[in-house]
């Protein structure tokens, strides 16, 4: 069994875009910028705010970081929103979520100018990632892709199964792991699906993200099935530090001796995902540079 680090596997990707933002720098005059919009002071949220500043100040990008109160408008966000789709020094947008429950997430996205959509949720870059055109991918399927090639594993005539069908994971998953060059045979599966684990057993590649803890347990898991863990859940630990711990939705301990790869959690897919932000953000500074210059 071999595992799928995902900071051995981010580090190659920031080395690699460490390059590539010098060589932007030295040919634009500028730095790729994200503006990063938290509404509210959701400890878990400023937290991953943190963490993006922290990774666009590794790599020497420019960082712009908006917070409005909890009781904000979505009139006011969406006016911050468009104000950044105006400023030609921004290059990627992205607003944290979740938002509070008195605004329209949908709306507020879809307001994101779609060529600084470094998330990709956007539905005009979900809908090109769907027909497979080039588009800005949501950063942790992208990231789970990216897991993928790092360790060379092959998803061609492979049945890859999917728990969980959320916009954010499973679907774009489902999507870009079906499309002509990947050509893996995708299950998606759900918390409505019967008999789970008679197909999660079937999975050459069985990728969950549902967000339960411990949930994927040696029997639904083939021998020699590569296991890739989206799940990022807290369980009450008394004897850690902060009186929690992280696991993922795959029981590691006892799922990882049968497989053949696994992601760990933490120290797996996620710490992939803002590597994958950054990429994006790089690419979206490219393409506004490229359609400026003709
Ligand atoms: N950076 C990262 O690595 C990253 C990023 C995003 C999410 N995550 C983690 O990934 C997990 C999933 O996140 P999400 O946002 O995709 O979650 P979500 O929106 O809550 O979706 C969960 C999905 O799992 C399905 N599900 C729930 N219980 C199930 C069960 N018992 N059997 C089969 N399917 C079940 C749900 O089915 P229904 O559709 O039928 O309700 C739903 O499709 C979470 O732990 C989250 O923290 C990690």
């Amino acid at each position: 069994m071999q595992v799928m680090s995902g900071k051995e596997v981010s580090k190659a990707v920031y080395e690699e875009l460490h390059t590539r933002t010098e060589a932007f720098v030295q040919t634009h005059g500028y730095a790729p910028t994200l503006a990063v919009v938290l509404v509210g002071n959701d400890p878990a949220s400023q937290s991953y705010v943190n963490s993006k500043k922290k990774a666009c100040l590794s790599l020497g990008f420019g960082h712009q970081d908006y917070t409005l109160a909890q009781d904000s408008t979505q009139e006011e966000l969406l006016s911050v929103v468009r104000r950044l789709n105006a400023d030609s020094t921004v290059h990627g947008i992205l607003v944290q979520l979740p938002l509070p429950s008195h605004m329209d997430s949908e709306a507020v996205i879809e307001t994101i100018d779609q060529h600084k959509d470094v998330d990709g949720f956007h539905p005009m870059s979900v809908g090109k990632l769907l027909i497979g055109l080039p588009t800005f991918v949501s950063c942790t399927p992208l990231g789970v892709l990216t897991m993928l090639d790092h360790y060379k594993i092959e998803t061609s005539g492979k049945h890859v199964v999917i728990v969980g069908r959320s916009n954010i994971v499973g679907k774009p998953l489902a999507a870009l792991l079906m499309q002509k060059g990947r050509d893996a045979t995708v299950t998606v599966c759900h918390s409505r699906t019967a008999d789970l684990a008679s197909l999660t057993m079937t999975a050459d590649i069985l990728i969950s993200a549902i967000g339960k803890p411990l949930f994927i347990q040696p029997s639904m898991v083939k021998e020699g099935a590569v296991v890739i863990d989206v799940g990022i859940n807290r369980i009450e630990d008394p004897a850690a530090k902060r009186g929690y711990r992280l696991v993922g939705d795959v029981d590691y301990d006892t799922v990882s001796s049968h497989c053949s790869f696994i992601t760990p959690v933490p120290g797996g897919v996620g710490v992939m995902t803002i590597a994958m932000l950054m990429k994006n953000t790089l690419q979206a500074a490219s393409l506004l540079a490229a359609k400026d210059t003709k």
